[in-house]
This record gives structure tokens, sequence and C-alpha cells, in this order.
């Protein structure tokens, strides 16, 4: 009996090889290894108009009007000011995050301009589609609904349609029949992204595919199609809080800096403009080991607050943990507050956390958390209309951030009335009515709680 032959793929990064591996040469990740069936027949990858002769780059025309606004401001901002025609967008996230839900509605603004929509899920049926399209509101325009899983009859669909649009929720569910391997496999989830690619260049029809991100199970990750798609949008945030973050991680046609908040809500997402606010909420006041800091997200600057908890160890190794920021870089502070200025840490636990569950890791966050630290550790609370923010060195140096200005402004906006900076950065802000405070080394701020 002829053997089938099978090849191994990493699950994180789609590395091929053809015998199982324990850590994988592509991502360096470990156990990531499946094995699958050799795809039996050459698929023919000639679709779409694809240019076989060269062109000069002068004679190449654009269209002026290439981008299609989808009224989510949000939304927008995060692709680069709208979605660029012919594009391949991928939107990866956790499964029940709201993926579904943000491109349903991103159907229903554009329905409403009479953009013509095809929605295929291969995950819920017509019925529980039209569910949640009536949990968000009316739908003005017409929508075109597509309950389907095979990959051949969807390109059928797309070519007899020719919508302007296509949600593809989610890749893991859909197959190619002459691929041997299951749905969500690495060799499904690639080829039929090729396919969508080439539909998406081919007919200039905008992709969006939605990924689930898995971090167990033999399902493929986003990260397997992340460079073969244009823009890879994350949607993130914890399932328990109710704000998500759309943040772009890489984009050919707009700046990967840009992030979109939403606070999802039992009627759909909602934009969150002011994202600072809603961070801020339920904010103690005159509590001992909170302070709030600003941070740039992309280049926006966004308000937060940084908890932490230092308290007498219980064990005989001090717990240490961080929440929403990097442990070592935590560690590392601590490391220079009981060297440089003889704190003893080693018998305390200590927990931090940025509240509101925003993942930052900035070292500008860096004097905060040793702010809250200290403040926690000497029960001294920080004052309410106070905001600070800087990179700490090894050497307990203060150094200066990108955009301090912006900060200063943000802070200012929300009602802040002195910043603690970087001495440089001091220099460098202009007129404004906050106080400014500029520091130079962490020994001048442990008087701050004396
Ligand atoms: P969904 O879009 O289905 O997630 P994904 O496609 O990323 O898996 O989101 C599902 C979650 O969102 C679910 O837990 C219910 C919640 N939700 C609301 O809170 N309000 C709403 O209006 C909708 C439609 C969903
Ligand atoms: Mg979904």
């Amino acid at each position: 009996m002829a053997k089938n032959r099978t090849v191994f793929f990493c699950r994180e990064c789609g590395y091929e090889a053809s015998k199982w591996m324990g850590q994988c040469p592509g991502c360096k990740q470990w156990d990531t290894f499946t094995e699958e069936p050799v795809i039996k027949k050459k698929i023919n990858k000639q679709v779409g108009l694809t240019q076989t002769e060269p062109q000069l780059l002068s004679d190449v025309t654009t269209d002026k009007d290439q981008r299609i606004l989808t009224g989510i401001e949000e939304f927008d901002r995060v692709l680069g000011g709208g979605i660029v025609i012919g594009s391949l967008v991928l939107v990866g996230g956790d499964p029940g995050i709201g993926k579904s839900t943000l491109l349903l509605q991103m159907c229903r603004e554009l329905s409403d301009k009479q953009v013509k929509i095809l929605y295929i899920s291969g995950e819920e049926s017509l019925k529980q589609i039209k569910m949640r399209a009536d949990r968000l509101g009316s739908f003005q325009g017409e929508l075109l609904l597509l309950s389907e899983t095979n990959l051949d009859s969807i390109e059928d669909t797309i070519r007899k349609l020719m919508p302007q649009i296509v949600i593809i929720d989610s890749i893991q569910t859909m197959y190619k029949e002459e691929i041997g391997a299951a749905p969500g496999s690495v060799s499904q989830v690639r080829e039929t992204t090729g396919i969508l690619m080439h539909l998406a260049k081919g007919l200039g029809i905008s992709i969006f595919i939605v990924g689930h991100v898995t971090k167990e199970g033999v399902v493929a990750g986003p990260r397997v199609l992340e460079h073969m798609v244009d823009t890879v949008l994350y949607f993130e945030g914890e399932s328990k809080a109710s704000y998500r973050i759309l943040r772009a991680v890489k984009n050919r046609f707009g700046s990967t800096n840009e992030i979109g908040v939403f606070e999802m809500r039992d009627k759909g997402l909602v934009e969150v403009s002011n994202p600072s606010e809603f961070m801020l909420q339920g904010k103690p006041e005159g509590e001992p080991g909170s302070v709030v800091t600003a941070s740039m997200e992309g280049t926006r600057p966004i308000l937060v607050e940084i908890q932490a908890l230092i308290c007498q160890t219980n064990f005989n190794m001090p717990r240490r943990t961080a929440a929403g920021t990097d442990y070592n870089r935590v560690n590392l502070l601590m490391a220079v507050l009981e060297k440089r200025l003889g704190i003893q840490m080693s018998g305390m636990d200590a927990y931090i956390n940025v509240a509101g569950g925003m993942k930052i890791n900035e070292p500008a966050l860096d004097l905060a958390i040793v702010m809250a630290i200290l403040s926690s550790y000497k029960n001294r609370s920080m004052d309410n209309k106070t905001l600070c923010f800087g990179e700490i060195g090894l050497t307990g140096e203060v150094r200066a951030v990108n955009m301090a200005e912006q900060r200063v402004i943000e802070a200012g906006k929300m009602g802040y009335d002195t910043v603690l900076l970087p001495q440089i950065n001091k220099e460098n802000v202009g007129n404004t009515c906050v106080k400014l405070i500029g520091v130079r080394n962490i020994r001048e701020i442990v008087n701050l709680f004396s």
C-alpha cells in the first residue's frame, strides 16, 4: 500500500520541514510542529489579472479615490485613513474578543453608504448573523450574507457578485478540497490566504480575514499569514474588561503606531474618543501605591494609573508580579531602587499592576513604577493632581523620553497641575500652564514621600 506522504509545519510561523523538530528554526518556539499531509494536486494560482509584462513606474496609474472610509473613526485611523481598495487585511484576536462584531458594524456603516459588501461566515449560520445584526441596530443598506466554508465556491461567488468588500470570518474554518489537511491546519490556512490575496489584488476587492489567536491546539495561528497580508490588525483587551484596543502591527498603507479604542456594550462596540478619561475611571484618591503616568500609544497620549503593593513576604522567595507591563523591567527597577537608594526590597513581595487592563511596555513608565513602589513602601500617597513619566537608567538617572510635550498637554487637559518629568525634557517643553518639575536622578524623588 502506498504510504501517504506527510510534512511538518510550525503552527506559529508556518515553517515547513520534512521531519519533526523540537524547536522551530524559523521562530525559535518549542513544540510547535504538526504533521500534515502533502498537498495532492498542484493548485492553479492563476487567479485574477496578474500583470506579466514589466511596466514603467510613471505609466502605472493609481485611482484618486483609493480608500473607502468606514465611518468608524477609530477604525479608519488604525487602517491609515480608510480601507485601501484591493487590500488584504487580517483582523486577529482571541476568540470572543469582538472581531465579528467590529466587522459587522463596519458592514453596517458601509452598506448605509451603498458599498457592496459580502459577509462570509464559516462559524455562524445566517440566522445567528441576523441575530447579531439586530442587536447592533438597524441596517439601512443592503448587505449580502453567505454561510460557507468551501473556498472554491466562495471564489465563484466573489467572481460572480464582484462586491467591493468581502469579510471572511474566520480563515481557520475555510478549506480547499485539494488539500488533504483539516481546516485550520497550517497548509489550509496558507493556501486559502494565498488564493484570497490573488483575488484581492486581481479583482481590486478589499478582503478582511478574521484569524483567531490560539495559544495551543492544532489550529494555525494568524502569525502564519502575517507576512502574506497587507495589514495586520490585532483586537485585544481583557475579555472581562469592557474596553478593546485595535492595534495595527503591520500596515503597508499607513503607520503601525495608531490604536483605536472601543468599549463593548450590549449593543455592540462604541468608540472611545477620550481614552484617558476612560482609563482613569474609578481611580482611588489619596491612596498609597497609586500613581498616574502618561503613556504614548502611537501618536496618542493616554493617561494610565500604575498601582503597586509592597508588603513583607511570608516566604523564603519574595513574590513579584507585573500585570500589564514587563516583569523583567519591574525587577530591574526594584534592583535599581535597592542599590541606589538603599531600600531593602529582598524581603518584600511586590505586585505591580497597570490598572484598567492595558498592556504597556514603554520605558517612559519607569518613573511611575518606581514612584508607585516607593509610595506603597513608605505608605505615603502621591499628590492627586501630580503625574510623572521618565525612563530610569541603571545608575538611577532619569532619562529623556519622546513626545514629552504631548504627554504634558494631555496631563493639562485632564486636570493635572503638576508633572514630574526628566530634566532634559523639561527644558524642551514649550509654554504650558502645568507646573513642571525636572528630575535628574531618582534620589531627588525620595524626598517627595518623606
Ligand atoms: P464576537 O464578535 O463574536 O467575537 P469574535 O468574533 O472575536 O470571536 O464577540 C462576542 C462577544 O461580544 C460575546 O462575548 C458577546 C459580546 N457582545 C456584547 O457584549 N455586545 C454586543 O452587542 C455583541 C454583538 C456581542
Ligand atoms: Mg467571530
